[in-house]
């Protein structure tokens, strides 16, 4: 069975003192829980400055990553944050893709070369896909999140890690969450062209994000085709993102 992931998304938030706080409050919470059991992984993407300010220490296994990564790297690029000084900051993984950003003008070329830059500086690249809900409601589902996917597999060598959230549109900070026969369906879809493309879909990790709460949790992470979540809004608060990594042990 693959390990469960919980990825912390906290996009801009929270302000300075009390991302700390929060922080602080994670950590403790897994010292705690330590060891986590079956391997389940827990990551926070915190705003670029945290990374600076965030020590989780030796005795919790906590990961941190990026939101987003630039194709550049050192140099004069103004306003840029590659992957090697995500690196050194300690980051592991980073978002590609994420909904947020494909809103603001990032397309499925752009998404693959920054997939390609994660990689090559050593982060995973956590791909996001996922339709809107006029793709849903027009039976475009999984056409959608398989260009999306194609994209970055056309890019990146197939022996190269990568990672997939399904996100769907209309669930992110809406309330709304797919049923886990909603999301099951979109996983053996993605896995079967994954294995097209040349990969092995049953050893990629595919999470589900979107609404993800406490009292989800344990229905989405129950399935085997579920291998964690993608957490915003929830992430912010340590007690339900502690419940949530509890979900993802049960
Ligand atoms: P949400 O965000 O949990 O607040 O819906 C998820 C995401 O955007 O990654």
């Amino acid at each position: 069975m693959r390990p469960k992931v919980i990825v912390g998304n906290w996009k801009l938030n929270p302000p300075r003192e009390r991302g700390t706080q929060l922080f602080g409050e994670i950590v403790r919470g897994l010292a705690a829980r330590a060891p986590l059991p079956r391997g389940v992984e827990v990551w926070i993407l915190p705003p670029t400055p945290f990374l600076a300010l965030l020590d989780p220490g030796v005795e919790v296994s906590l990961g941190v990553g990026s939101q987003d990564i630039s194709l550049c790297g050192y140099g004069a690029h103004t306003g840029e944050i590659g992957g090697e000084l995500l690196r050194e900051f300690g980051c592991g993984l980073t978002l590609v893709g994420h909904s947020e950003r494909r809103c603001g003008g990032e397309g499925d070329a752009l998404v693959a070369e920054k997939a390609v830059a994660a990689d090559r500086t050593g982060l995973i690249p956590l791909l996001c896909v996922g339709e809107s809900e006029q793709e849903r409601d027009a039976g475009e589902t999984i056409a959608v999140v398989e260009r999306q996917l194609a994209a970055v597999t056309g890019a990146l060598s197939e022996e190269r890690p990568l990672w997939v959230a399904y996100e769907p549109v209309w669930a992110i900070g809406t309330g709304r969450t797919a049923t886990p026969g909603q999301v099951i369906e979109v996983h053996r879809a993605l896995r079967d062209a994954l294995d097209r493309g040349g990969r092995n879909g049953s050893a990629t990790p595919i999470l589900y994000g979107g609404s993800v709460k406490p009292d989800n949790a344990a229905s989405l992470l129950g399935s085997d085709e579920i291998d964690g979540a993608l957490v915003g809004g929830a992430s912010l608060e340590a007690n339900s993102f502690l419940a949530i990594v509890d979900a993802a042990e049960a």
